[in-house]
């Protein structure tokens, strides 16, 4: 979607757990889904160059088996969820997961880009299992919202590949704006005396999600074995997005584009406030040359 369209929504102001913040926050889901069909793009006839720079990028088989596995996981969570608009709202987010999954696959069949099948989701603790996606789409749809861009405007994509991501990059900003929305409105229903425990349950996913990113940026930054380390992809994107891709920068980038991305919608809804917390506070420490 164009992220300058949506409506603000005509209701009253409300306090966050109240029945004004449910409604508000399942309307604002489903009122700003988009159409479109992941089976009917008209992907974009790429140069060898081009196609070798989308083959160099180490994230498609994480990409593809993260966007089935989060379909799968929110799915599950819906069935869980007691508020039939609540519900409603999850569904549709589990749908738009598995159109982005598709979506992926249809992009790696048509560049050729080697891609196994994962898995089908195996349900474990169902509600862990959706809090944990959530606070992993928190991370990295806040990097993603700046890499974007950059990419954009280097012309690192073409212009018609970056007009086929822009309606996924947008969902990814409207999943995180419901799921930090919904945390708060579920546990603000649970009986005080469980809300310490959900609280804690949270904060150990939070610290998963931070653990795992930390090891995969040691893994880029070459200190691993892993596929991310040897296509070494900080020093690759470096080099072909020609611009001067500092960490500093990225991040003041990724905090400009966070905050227009979530502009659009209803400002009484709480907006993820934890990793553009992290962020903000390392772009005022780094130098700008790191
Ligand atoms: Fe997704
Ligand atoms: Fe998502």
């Amino acid at each position: 979607m164009d992220a300058g369209t949506a409506e603000p929504l005509d209701i009253e102001e409300y306090e966050i757990g109240s029945p004004g913040h449910r409604q508000a926050l399942a309307r604002f889901f489903l009122d700003t889904h988009v159409e479109y069909n992941p089976d009917r793009i008209d992907w974009p006839v790429l140069q060898d160059t081009e196609r070798a720079r989308l083959l160099s990028l180490p994230f498609w088989q994480e990409a593809v088996s993260t966007e089935a596995a989060t379909s799968g996981k929110v799915l599950a969570a819906a069935q869980l969820e007691p508020d039939a608009l609540l519900r409603k709202a999850i569904e549709l987010q589990g749908f738009e997961e598995n159109r982005h999954a598709r979506l992926l696959a249809r992009l790696t069949a048509q560049y050729r880009i080697p891609i196994q099948t994962p898995p089908p989701y195996q349900p474990g603790n169902t509600e862990s299992d959706f809090l944990f996606a959530g606070f992993g789409e928190c991370f990295d749809s806040f990097f993603a919202f700046g890499l974007i861009a950059i990419a954009s405007e280097s012309g690192y994509f073409t212009p018609e590949l970056i007009r086929i991501f822009e309606p996924v990059i947008q969902e990814e900003a409207r999943h995180i704006l419901f799921f930090v929305n919904w945390v708060k409105y579920r546990r603000s229903q649970l009986p005080w005396w469980q809300r310490p425990a959900f609280r804690a349950r949270c904060a150990w996913l939070i610290l998963k999600q931070v653990a795992s990113r930390v090891k995969t940026a040691k893994d880029m930054a070459g200190g691993g074995d892993s596929q991310a380390s040897n296509d070494n992809f900080t020093m690759s994107a470096h080099q072909n997005l020609g611009v001067d891709l500092t960490l500093h920068g990225l991040l003041g980038r990724c905090l400009a584009e966070n905050e227009r991305r979530m502009a659009p919608y209803d400002t009484r809804l709480l907006r993820p406030r934890l990793v553009p917390a992290i962020a903000r506070f390392l772009h005022r420490v780094l130098p700008a040359s790191i």
